[in-house]
């Protein structure tokens, strides 16, 4: 027994390795036009909110910030975006020389899956769709391998945008889709060369209904005929805005128009922007959210509310204060209100008959001919992006999750009546659950007045000491053993 050999000592690491995973989401794959959870086969439909706190501007790679970088911060809004019911956040910008293992490892621990941009505002961090040809080069190639490197090690990555709205008209649809797929295929195949596990690909586009269904065809038709074409989305995001104010319907809204026009589609299909605020002034009702997750809508893959904070554009959710604290808008609770309605048991039931699917082969053909590009000759990777493909970026930032140690929120928190939500806490999900409404009310009920005795405890909180408490028993079961 005291000769310690290297054997306990590898077998300490593999349960640590082990344990380290407990509290991990199960990984997401495409089949077919759904995504599905890789361990338990079943749909995953997105329940989600998009994420830019600070809007564009909270992106500040100088200070070392971007919206995944303050674990606090973090805290908070997980604790926020768990109750109100999501299961995916996306965010746009990154950067991925930066740290987000705080971050990541809270969103994971509380069942939410992260979509993340590749791209940045800043100059060379994006394609110009001005100039794709130029834009396209290896510095730019460098920064988006970057960001897989920096989160291929998190199973809470759900996918990668590797661009969004490039083509807003007909005019920037003639030169871009090309450049897209480029893009596409490059980082899928730095994807398979680097990770671990496979992480779908996509494009976010925009509501321009005379180059919509093109941008669909182009990006999801395969130049060989076959599913593992590179070059091809994995999923097709859409930023829709077409469901405003409380009288919309799903007609009126052109939601029975969508579903016609993806009825084919081989790829999933989701809103990654939606929540119209007009008329303005007024909360939004959130009345699409029933059709979006309805029965006429079970072909789409759910979608993202834009956005969780409120910015100048008025889109939020939430607003956060000067002093670090949140106050829920109205939009907050009708959202909830209409999350707890949704039924899970048929979001999560796949289609079998979907499950195999083969894309279109890329043709002219599919294409409507009012000027978007019918150009399927891929640009070849830039010089240098070859040796980045096959050797990998220099010096890569490895994120990977680590122990989350934290449950309460330190900063307050209020209703949108004004009234303190108590005991405001992640709940660390047990056996690698996805976060799902959970019929709750995150507004307290009453008004703001002063009521310095009423300070009940928050509802039963889980903390976050299972994985340790493991870790522990292992351990002492180890040095029993030894
Ligand atoms: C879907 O596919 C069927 C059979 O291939 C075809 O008849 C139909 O026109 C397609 N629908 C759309 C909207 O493209
Ligand atoms: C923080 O600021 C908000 C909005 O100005 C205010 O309502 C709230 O009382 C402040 N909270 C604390 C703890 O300072
Ligand atoms: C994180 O954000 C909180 C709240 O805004 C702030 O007080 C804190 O200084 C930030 N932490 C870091 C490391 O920037
Ligand atoms: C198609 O795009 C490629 C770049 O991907 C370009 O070299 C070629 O000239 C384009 N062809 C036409 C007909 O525009
Ligand atoms: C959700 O909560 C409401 C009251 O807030 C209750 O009437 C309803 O039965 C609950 N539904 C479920 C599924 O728990």
């Amino acid at each position: 027994m005291l000769a310690f050999s290297a054997r306990p000592l590898a077998l300490l690491a593999f349960l640590a390795l082990l344990i380290a995973v407990v509290n991990a989401v199960h990984p997401v794959k495409v089949q077919g036009q759904d995504f599905v959870d890789t361990v338990t086969g079943k749909r995953v439909m997105i329940i989600g909110v998009d994420y830019q706190p600070g809007g564009q501007a909270g992106y500040k790679p100088q200070n070392g910030e971007d919206a995944l970088t303050n674990g606090t911060v973090c805290l908070r809004d997980a604790a926020l975006l768990q109750r109100l019911g999501v299961n995916t956040i996306r965010v746009y910008n990154v950067d991925p020389t930066l740290n987000h293992d705080d971050c990541a490892s809270i969103f994971n621990a509380v069942g939410i899956y992260m979509i993340i941009d590749v791209n940045s505002p800043l100059g060379g961090e994006s394609l110009n769709r001005a100039e794709p040809a130029s834009s396209y080069n290896a510095g730019y190639l460098s920064r988006i391998f970057g960001v897989v490197e920096n989160f291929k090690g998190y199973p809470n990555t759900l996918g990668f945008f590797a661009g969004n709205e490039v083509m807003n008209d007909v005019g920037s649809s003639k030169e871009n889709p090309p450049y897209i797929r480029a893009i596409q295929r490059d980082l899928k195949n730095y994807i398979a060369a680097h990770s671990t596990r496979t992480i779908p690909v996509g494009y976010s586009a925009a509501d321009v209904r005379p180059i919509l269904e093109d941008t669909w065809a182009y990006m999801q038709c395969s130049l060989t005929g076959s599913i593992s074409d590179p070059t091809r989305s994995d999923f097709f995001g859409l930023n829709s805005y077409s469901w405003c104010g409380a009288d919309a319907t799903y007609q009126t809204a052109g939601y029975n128009d969508l579903v016609t026009m993806f009825a084919n589609t081989t790829l999933p299909i989701f809103f990654s922007e939606y929540g119209c605020n007009k008329p303005e002034g007024v909360a939004r009702v959130f009345n699409e959210v029933a059709a979006l997750y309805g029965k006429d809508m079970t072909g789409l893959s759910g979608g993202l509310v834009y956005e969780y904070s409120q910015e100048e554009s008025d889109y939020g959710l939430v607003v956060i204060n000067g002093n670090g604290t949140v106050t829920l808008k109205k939009d907050y609770d009708n959202l909830q209100g209409h999350y707890n309605l949704l039924d899970l048991a048929l979001l999560s039931s796949t289609n079998p008959s979907q499950t195999t699917v083969t894309p279109p082969k890329c043709a002219a053909s599919l294409i409507s001919g009012s000027g978007f590009s019918q150009n399927f000759t891929i640009p070849s990777p830039p010089d240098g992006a070859d040796d980045l493909i096959k050797n990998g970026i220099k010096d890569p930032v490895n994120g990977k999750l680590v122990q989350v140690k934290e449950t309460n929120v330190p900063m307050k928190a209020y209703g949108s009546n004004g009234v303190e939500i108590k005991g405001l806490a992640i709940k660390i999900l047990p056996d690698d659950q996805s976060n799902a409404p959970s019929n709750e009310t995150t507004s307290p009920s009453g008004t703001a007045a002063p009521s310095p005795t009423a300070s009940k405890k928050g509802a039963a909180v889980r903390t976050g000491t299972g994985a340790w408490g493991v870790f522990v028993a292992v351990l002492a079961a180890v040095v029993v053993l030894l």
